[in-house]
């Protein structure tokens, strides 16, 4: 049995990753690939408890290093316990967020910077990345917009400022340019289908599918 894929969603609030990985999952699943969806913090009990603390409260709640480390903790458990145990019996990985985003909000965002998060990745779960990550691209203003249109109740981040989330955009362009290999972004105000599309075809190029 070949090893899964991890193929992680990135992007800012309401850029569509929810959206999109129910629909890459079905589109895989239609080429007869088995997967499994999961998102960040989260994906095991004892993450998604971290993921309480991390989102339910108001912004300010933890200090930033604070945050990136209870960011990294959920995101170790998630691995050893769920992502890596799939990928190994050969399911492929579909993840709402994954380190980028640390990357985007604590390094980026909050300004901690990228060696910083750079360390805490080595630590937590050293030189492993995803295979392929697909990052949802819209402006802070598209995405203000999205979450007024949705109308549920904010996260932390979510109630986050305009510059804060311009350098969270800034920052998965960034990353998206050092690592174009593995990276590839997509225009979120496409309708939802082209952009399906577009990830779909960008995974079957990279990664190959049956
Ligand atoms: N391509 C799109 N065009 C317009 N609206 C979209 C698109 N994709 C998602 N939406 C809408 O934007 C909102 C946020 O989408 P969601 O998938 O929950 O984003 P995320 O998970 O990234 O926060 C939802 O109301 C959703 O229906
Ligand atoms: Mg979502």
């Amino acid at each position: 049995m070949p090893r899964g894929r991890l193929i992680t969603l990135e992007g800012g609030e309401g850029a569509g990753k929810s959206t999109q990985i129910r629909a890459l999952g079905a589109a895989l699943n239609a080429r007869g690939i088995a997967v499994t969806t999961t998102r960040e913090p989260g994906g095991t009990p004892q993450a998604e408890t971290i993921r309480g603390l991390l989102l339910d409260g108001e912004p300010g709640t933890f200090d930033t290093i604070t945050q990136a480390l209870l960011h990294y903790a959920a995101r170790r458990e998630h691995l050893r316990q769920t992502i890596l145990p799939a990928l190994e019996e050969g399911t492929w990985v579909l993840s709402d967020r994954f380190s980028d985003s640390t990357m985007a909000y604590q390094g980026y965002g909050a300004g901690l910077g990228r060696d910083l998060i750079d360390a805490l990745h080595s630590i937590a779960i050293g030189t492993f990345k995803p295979d392929m990550t697909v990052i949802l691209d819209l402006t802070a203003d598209q995405s203000q917009a999205r979450l007024e249109g949705r109308g549920e109740d904010r996260n932390a981040y979510e109630k986050l400022d305009q510059a804060f989330h311009d350098r969270v955009r800034a920052g998965f362009l960034d990353i998206a340019r050092r690592e174009p290999d593995r990276c590839v972004v997509v225009d979120a105000t496409l309708p939802e289908a082209a952009v399906t599309a577009a990830a779909f075809e960008a995974i079957e190029d990279r990664l190959g599918l049956p």
